[in-house]
């Protein structure tokens, strides 16, 4: 089969479920192997959904192997600098090169502003920030010694306006939106493409356990802001999938010269 990442190689943080694994998968189909990160472990303690887990880490792998292609997974935290260089530099010196990256692991607690402790505004500013900083950080001189390539940056629509009863988490996408252009101006005499993502909701295990119940609690406190994020279309929110299939556009030639970008995936709901 010849794909649009024949012979490239991938690296997706966040990648044992959810958009993570989707982006594997999808760029996995389109030729690439795959270098796969994820926590696979307890995320902090005022994250409301069920955390990932090894076993979902190892479908990742499973169904990226389906396809043919050579998957190495690692259960390393983003937040880790030094880590995530030694999985990131040992993956790269085995697959021969990296092309793509996809900072995709992150976070997503609702609180009402006067109950955000420090401690929850730096879990979500640690992992959602630093750990896409140290993502680019630890990969973007191999994309560079590649001859160029593509970052993907996983924002969200609460980059681009803002997720009520979520002042950490709107600040933190907020801020990889703003990392996307810094580092795109200054990639960009290496052939490094840097974009990102915003998708609205999205059908993961995001929404397990009691992150509805919260997302209701909170909304509770001021139903005016709850139809903030009501999309254009009749399609509610995305699958996966969706997400994937952008990312590996972006991945890809078709998009050699789109840099810069901030692309949404949201069924128009940034304008609502
Ligand atoms: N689901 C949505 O509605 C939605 C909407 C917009 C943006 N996003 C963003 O999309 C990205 C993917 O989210 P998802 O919906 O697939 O959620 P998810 O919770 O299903 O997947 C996120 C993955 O990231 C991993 N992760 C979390 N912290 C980590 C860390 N410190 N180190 C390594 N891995 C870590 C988790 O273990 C999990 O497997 C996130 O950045 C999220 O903020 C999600």
């Amino acid at each position: 089969m010849s794909g649009r990442l024949d012979g490239q190689v991938a690296l997706v943080t966040g990648a044992a479920r959810g958009q993570g694994r989707a982006h594997c998968v999808r760029l996995a189909a389109e030729g690439a192997d795959i270098i796969a990160v994820d926590l696979a472990g307890p995320l902090p303690a005022a994250v409301p959904y069920d955390s990932a887990t090894p076993e979902d880490l190892s479908e990742t792998k499973r169904l990226v192997e389906d396809l043919g292609r050579t998957i190495i997974t690692a259960q390393t935290d983003v937040r880790d600098f030094d880590a995530l260089k030694q999985v990131v530099d040992g993956a790269v010196a085995r697959l021969g090169g990296l092309n793509t990256v996809i900072a995709n692991a992150g976070i997503c607690i609702p609180v009402v502003w006067d109950q955000t402790s420090p401690e929850l505004f730096n879990d979500v500013i640690s992992i959602n920030v630093t750990g896409v900083w140290n993502t680019v950080m630890v990969s973007a001189q191999h994309v560079i010694d590649a001859g160029g390539g593509s970052i993907i940056l996983i924002s969200s629509y609460a980059g681009k306006k803002i997720q009520p009863f979520m002042i950490p988490y709107t600040t933190s996408k907020h801020a990889v939106t703003g990392m996307t252009r810094a580092f795109a101006a200054e990639l960009g005499r290496h052939n490094v493409r840097v974009n990102s993502i915003h998708p609205g909701g999205v059908a993961t295990p995001m929404g397990s356990g009691d992150m509805v119940a919260a997302l209701e609690r909170t909304g509770a406190t001021n139903p005016k802001l709850n139809p903030m994020g009501t999309t254009f279309t009749e399609q509610p929110y995305a699958e996966p999938e969706e997400i994937a299939a952008v990312a590996a556009f972006l991945a890809s030639d078709e998009a050699k010269f789109i840099s810069s970008e901030h692309i949404s995936v949201d069924g128009g709901s940034q304008y609502f």
